[in-house]
């Protein structure tokens, strides 16, 4: 099957309208991503005709509920390539599933002086969780410097495993460069724990967990092409039995009395209270979606645009792009000599063209680069050569004002 991006781009409504009377050319998809009409509709079922709150009730439309949500795991499950539904606790997004790891795994686990290993390229995200075991139980980070194109060698990583290390938190894929980092290298390279941020490379690549051999993955609906408040981590079953729920109240119990409690099985143990019910029907609808597409189609389709914006922005060279590792997803950072980040996207704006400005959340990389801010463009399967060209050209414009 090939890709039709014509196709793809008329399922996406928002991508035919205008911005500042200028064609959108919506270039922030690493920060979230748009909505094809395929979420949009299933949303809109689900609060019109098949909404209800799930798992208590025994009336007609809390058991429809509760069938179309419980479904997303299976669907997620097949995404991913997880071996056992169950391994797969539902979320609000990245953030929720890194601290319950931080929180239900790691915290009531690690000592002082136990330390965790994490590289320079990682989203605040995959860091401040990690800082909080560090200010409040003493635990040691161990940070990993990317090589100056942006890559990170899995032996890099594999080196700065010591005996006190107890677990290496790394990203799949920088949302600053679009490095790629060689997750599965990492984990066969050592018997320590390993959880993945998989934010951004679940949008771009197959993701096959049966043979990553990873302990943690997370996933966020909403770069995903899914409602914001949706995602998922995937916990094995053996990392889940040596956790303790991060979160209490309802859903998450099977009795509770004045002195005792006694909690449900996983993976309904890590999701107290009343989730994001239709925000995972989208993100369903999302995934099913990206499936019937072929993520291997998606993926050879963003691998032609990466390249074809990689030549073209290498050819300005009053232009620096941060991170250009060999094996990248199509994201580009990017500064200019006289004009600051905010300035460039001002501009592009103007142009109707939709990029990123500022730290991306990611502060001790920009220290790495030795800049604040960076103007990001992040492509998704629905952009084209003709918005690369579009940006080239707006970068040129900014140039000229600025140079
Ligand atoms: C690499 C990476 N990790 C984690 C996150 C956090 O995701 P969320 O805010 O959806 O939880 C993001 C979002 O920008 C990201 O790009």
């Amino acid at each position: 099957m090939t890709f039709d991006i014509e196709k793809v781009r008329a399922d996406f409504p928002i991508l035919s309208r205008q911005v500042n009377d200028k064609p959108l050319v919506y270039l922030d998809s690493g920060a979230s991503a748009q909505k094809p009409r395929q979420v949009i509709d299933a949303i809109t079922r689900a609060y019109e005709g098949e909404y209800a709150n799930v798992h208590r009730g025994l009336h007609y439309l809390s058991n429809l509920a509760t069938d179309n949500y419980e479904r997303v795991r299976a669907t997620i499950a097949r995404f991913l390539n997880v071996p056992h539904e169950d391994e797969l606790i539902f979320t609000s997004g990245s953030t929720e599933g890194i601290n319950l790891v931080s929180y239900g795994w790691a915290a009531p686990r690690l000592q002082a002086g136990d330390e965790i290993v994490l590289s320079v390229l990682e989203h605040h995200a995959n860091i401040v969780p990690w800082h909080f075991l560090r200010e409040r139980q003493g635990v040691v980070l161990k940070w990993v410097e990317p090589e100056p194109d942006g890559s990170l060698p899995p032996e890099k990583v594999l080196a700065a495993v010591g005996p006190k290390t107890k677990l290496i938190a790394v990203t799949h894929m920088s949302n600053v460069t679009g490095t790629i980092v060689d997750v599965g290298a990492i984990a066969r390279g050592t018997d320590v724990p390993v959880l993945v941020d998989g934010s951004q490379a679940a949008v771009h690549m197959p993701v096959d967990l049966k043979s990553l051999g990873v302990d943690f993955y997370c996933i966020t609906g909403h770069k995903l092409y899914g409602p914001s408040g949706s995602g998922a981590i995937w916990i094995s079953r053996d990392r889940q039995a040596e956790m303790r729920p991060f979160m209490g109240g309802g859903d998450m119990i099977k009795t509770v009395s004045r002195d005792a409690v006694v909690y449900a099985d996983p993976p309904l143990k890590f999701e107290a209270g009343t989730p994001g019910i239709v925000n995972q029907i989208g993100l369903g609808a999302a995934l099913e979606y990206l499936m019937d597409l072929g993520m291997d189609n998606v993926a050879a389709y963003e691998r032609g645009l990466r390249d074809y914006a990689r030549d073209r922005l290498r050819s300005l060279n009053w232009l620096q792009v941060q991170g250009d590792a060999p094996d990248k997803g199509a994201i580009f950072s990017m500064t200019m000599e006289g004009a600051h980040a905010h300035d460039i996207s001002t501009i592009l704006d103007k142009r109707g063209i939709a990029v990123r400005a500022g730290s991306h959340c990611a502060m001790p990389l920009m220290d790495f680069y030795g800049i604040t801010a960076s103007a990001r463009a992040s492509f998704a399967m629905y952009n084209t050569p003709a918005e690369v060209d579009a940006l080239v050209e707006g970068l040129i414009f900014c140039r000229e004002l600025f140079g």
